[in-house]
């Protein structure tokens, strides 16, 4: 599938996409507490959504059941909602998707619940900075691999490493266009350049021990191989003329 470039009607649909991809994920980071089930947190991210007059992505995607994906310390990605009680001292990420008007916004964050460890803080920080990191090389006439390389040497250099069976994405119509967007780099593989009007997830997975992942038997939740806790951060982005644009943001301007 070839990568598609938006035109500048898409893009604004994919701001206001966006705005509520990213209100969905703020709803979530102000609910989580201890005792908070993560169902608690799905039933707001839905109502949130359509309250906005948008469909929850995920919800029914490739039969997964849920509006939200909330994965606790060592689950990666992909954890389902349920009956679990959040405990002071989890980290806790979730990741959130909206179509409205035909157009996807994905993005994701994890958040401390209650008082986390030192390591646990500094996980999240790591795993937020090399998105930010990423994206500087965002930019037209870069390639693809050039975000890939600043996050891996970013989240490495901190002594963490990067997930690989998992990427990010383009995004737009469809919640996964092309290109992937690692967050390494695979030696000897070329990578698209970077264009105008591209619209992609940059969207880091970092591992505070291996960068082994396996997945669950519920056939969703992803957990790191040596059980040592993960973090995620993702936005949807735009390629401009400059300085890529973050369309996954809220009101409240939380990044
Ligand atoms: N935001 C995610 C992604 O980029 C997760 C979607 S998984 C789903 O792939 F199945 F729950 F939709
Ligand atoms: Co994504």
């Amino acid at each position: 599938m070839a990568i598609v470039i938006k035109s500048s009607r898409e893009i604004e649909l994919m701001r206001q996409a966006g705005k509520i991809a990213a209100g969905a994920r703020s709803i979530a980071r102000q609910m989580i507490e201890p005792g908070v089930t993560t169902r608690a947190i799905n039933k707001e991210v839905f109502h949130f959504i359509k309250k906005s007059g948008a469909e929850p992505t995920f919800l029914g995607y490739s039969g997964y059941p849920a509006s939200a994906c909330i994965s606790v310390n060592d689950q990666v990605i992909h954890g389902i909602p349920g009956a679990r009680k959040l405990q002071a001292g989890d980290i806790v990420s979730v990741d959130v998707g909206a179509t409205y008007k035909g157009f996807v916004g994905d993005c994701a964050g994890t958040f401390p619940c209650g008082t986390c460890g030192e390591e646990a803080l500094r996980l999240i920080a790591v795993t937020r900075q090399s998105f930010f990191e990423g994206i500087r090389q965002a930019r037209s006439g870069k390639r693809v691999s050039d975000i890939s390389a600043a996050v891996q040497q970013y989240a490495e250099g901190a002594g963490c490493s990067v997930v690989r069976d998992y990427v990010g994405h383009g995004v737009g119509a469809r919640m996964h266009e092309d290109p992937e967007v690692p967050n390494y780099v695979q030696r000897g593989r070329g990578s698209p350049r970077l264009v105008q009007g591209m619209t992609i997830a940059v969207e880091p997975m970092v591992n505070m021990g291996t960068w082994e992942v396996k997945v669950l038997s519920d056939g969703w939740t992803v957990v790191t191989a040596d059980g040592s806790l993960s973090a995620h951060y993702e936005n949807s982005i735009l390629i401009t003329d400059g300085e890529p644009e973050i369309l996954t943001v809220a009101d409240d301007h939380w990044l």
